[in-house]
């Protein structure tokens, strides 16, 4: 019989709920939740019966009933609390890594690779990304030479004045590039990896006495052979609208990591257009099937990831989204922070 996996989730706000959905579709067992704010953690645990809640996270260092925790929390935490689970639990942190590069790489020194480490980067799981990242790999766009990535998205004034970490330089690190736009950045690095030069217009535009934070930036990124754009805002009207234009000398591809993912337009010669159309029909049909569900934008891949860091543990094989990874990701929004002009 399968071992069982006994998991604990710390911090109970708006993500946790899709840590237990994942956990439970791959038959993980939470077997405790934790906030430090007490009453969170009571009321998550009731909604999701789940039998242990606790305030303080450090009574489960040392249980050895516990094999694996998610840290759900503000993104300054998330290494702070891990450090203490290094090498005694395997751990899945929410995206980013940290709110400070700093700290992400002195995180990566420290573990010892006795457990598994995860970064949450669910949409390295869609299968609409992965088709994109190896039609870019056939070579059937031909040389890639522009892509074009963004996201416009609303977030009401309570997200910020309702939170004490979010719109704050320390706690969250920035705003719609680190948060709102991580699945963007790190789809960029997946598929093209970490450019040679980056130019980046940051500012806050509509939170002035609100938030510390950018609410939105527009980026050049200079690759060795291609370039890139990338823009980001949290001032939008639009709920949450993605959008990636690929351009080659042979074809071009768009499409978004909304959910459900959607491919918008694939231009190419009729020989591959007709290679793909089964691909993109597949695809497109997903989206048709599932885009009236009431699922949030944060999308259905958590569970993939969880998937994926269950066979890990059990089969004791490499984890997709490792330290190694999400460290890239941080390494490419350290520099749309740090290599530009910047109102904030
Ligand atoms: N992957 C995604 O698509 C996605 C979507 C939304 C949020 N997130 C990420 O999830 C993380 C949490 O975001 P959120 O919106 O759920 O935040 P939130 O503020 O709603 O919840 C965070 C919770 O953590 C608790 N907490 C903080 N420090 C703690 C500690 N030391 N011990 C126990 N509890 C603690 C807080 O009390 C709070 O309840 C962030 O890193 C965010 O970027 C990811």
């Amino acid at each position: 019989m399968e071992k069982v996996i006994n998991h604990a989730i710390i911090g109970c706000g708006r993500i946790a709920q899709n840590h237990f959905n994942a956990a439970k579709a791959n038959n993980i067992n939470v077997e405790c939740c934790c906030d430090k704010d007490i009453e969170k953690a009571k009321a998550f645990a009731e909604k999701n019966k789940i039998l242990r809640y606790e305030k303080d996270y450090t009574k489960l260092i040392d249980d050895e009933h516990i094999d694996s925790i998610s840290i759900c929390t503000d993104h300054l935490s998330h290494t702070m609390i891990a450090k203490d689970f290094l090498g005694k639990k395997h751990i899945i942190i929410e995206k980013p890594l940290s709110s400070n590069f700093e700290m992400a790489k002195d995180f990566l020194n420290q573990d010892d690779g006795k457990k598994k480490v995860t970064v949450i980067s669910q949409h390295r799981f869609d299968i609409p990304v992965n088709f994109v990242k190896n039609l870019i790999n056939s070579g059937d766009l031909g040389k890639i030479t522009l892509v074009n990535a963004k996201l416009n998205c609303y977030r009401p004034d309570d997200y910020y004045t309702e939170s004490y970490w979010r719109g704050t330089k320390i706690q969250e690190g920035g705003s719609t590039v680190i948060n709102q736009s991580y699945h963007i950045v790190d789809t960029l690095v997946y598929f093209f990896g970490i450019p040679k030069k980056v130019k980046s217009f940051k500012g806050n535009f509509k939170y002035k006495n609100k938030i510390e934070t950018e609410d939105t930036c527009v980026s050049i990124l200079q690759y060795e052979d291609m370039l890139c754009t990338f823009s980001s805002t949290n001032t939008s009207i639009s709920d949450w609208k993605t959008n990636f234009e690929i351009i080659g000398t042979e074809g071009d591809i768009s499409f978004t990591i909304d959910f459900p993912e959607n491919i918008l337009e694939f231009n190419a010669s009729e020989a591959i257009k007709e290679k793909y159309k089964e691909d993109i029909d597949k695809i497109n049909s997903n989206f048709e099937d599932n885009k009236e569900l009431a699922v949030n934008y944060y999308g259905l891949s958590h569970n993939e990831q969880y998937a994926d860091f269950k066979k890990a543990i059990l089969n004791k094989q490499n984890i997709k989204v490792g330290l190694k990874e999400a460290i890239q990701t941080q390494q490419l929004i350290d520099l749309i922070y740090n290599q530009g002009d910047s109102q904030c």
